[in-house]
């Protein structure tokens, strides 16, 4: 596990951090009092956030099933992973095929403290741990980890879900472009991606409450959403909501006003 000197010190709890408010609106018991505080500030605003970050979630196990499933995707890179919440994407894709390698890579050191608990692999599979932040990805690509766990001769499953928001113009393409290009042909780019489209008012709000916070924070419309994709071929059916993407029983009676994600799969030619 890359863990650069200097790295645990850098826990602060006395303000809230992304990682920790999403672990506290989905029920977790892994934040602290600054992160309920805020949680429960962005909820008064969005009474539907729980319902929104857990179709986030779902969205992440559907695309990690479908890639393991049906595009034979037997590595995955996933960027901004969050803390440990069962299952987690090894859990996912080893349920269908047990020799599946993970990457996990997060910036938040108490995403780190925790990622124990994302290392227990199938024995037939591998996971690992890369501390780093997205804005550096040649510290992910030139992680031993990443070297360890990762055939570039092989294709690639990069996950970048429910972090986008945090990821700012003008460096957001040029990153997931640099995270892309050393993958090989038919490597696939799952990702979800903020929007105020189907919620202005309430999900502007919850924007406002996390940029007050300190965390910077961007909403996309559904073109720009799009545009991550260009060049890749989309897989069916396309930019969808979250929860609209091959949807199983699970969102049944799902209301899409209650879900600020576009979420898509797509491929490498
Ligand atoms: C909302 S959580 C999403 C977790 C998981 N991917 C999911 O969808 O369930 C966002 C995660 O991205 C991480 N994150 C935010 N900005 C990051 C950055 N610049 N580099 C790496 N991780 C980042 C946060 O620490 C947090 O764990």
């Amino acid at each position: 596990m890359s863990t650069p000197r200097g790295r645990q010190s850098r826990l602060t709890t006395s303000r809230a951090h992304s990682a920790r408010v999403y672990d506290y609106i989905l029920g977790g018991k892994d934040h602290y009092p600054a992160d309920a505080e805020a949680g429960d500030a962005m909820c008064r605003h969005w009474p539907a956030l729980p319902v929104h970050m857990t179709e986030n979630r779902r969205f992440m196990h559907r695309a990690g099933r479908f890639l393991a499933e049906e595009c034979g995707i037997r590595q995955f890179l996933d960027i901004g992973t969050g803390l440990p919440t069962s299952p987690n994407l090894h859990e996912v894709v080893q349920a269908a095929a047990p020799e599946s390698h993970v990457v996990y890579v997060d910036n938040d050191p108490i995403v780190l403290a925790h990622a124990r608990a994302l290392l227990q692999s199938s024995p037939e599979g591998a996971t690992a741990y890369v501390d780093a932040d997205m804005h550096n990805p040649d510290a992910i690509l030139g992680s031993q980890e990443f070297q360890d766990l990762i055939d570039l001769e092989q294709p690639v499953g990069l996950m970048v879900i429910g972090i986008m928001h945090f990821i700012l113009p003008p460096d957001d393409h040029r990153l997931i472009g640099q995270l892309l290009d050393p993958l090989p042909p038919g490597s696939c780019l799952a990702m979800t991606i903020g929007t105020a489209d189907f919620a202005p008012e309430e999900v502007n709000r919850v924007a406002q409450e996390y940029r007050r916070q300190g965390m910077p924070f961007v909403l996309r419309d559904l073109a720009s959403a799009t545009s991550f994709f260009d060049g890749l071929e989309l897989q069916e059916p396309g930019v969808t909501q979250a929860h609209a993407w091959r949807p199983g029983p699970e969102q049944d009676g799902v209301d899409g006003r209650d879900v600020a994600m576009y979420g898509a799969v797509a491929r490498k030619p």
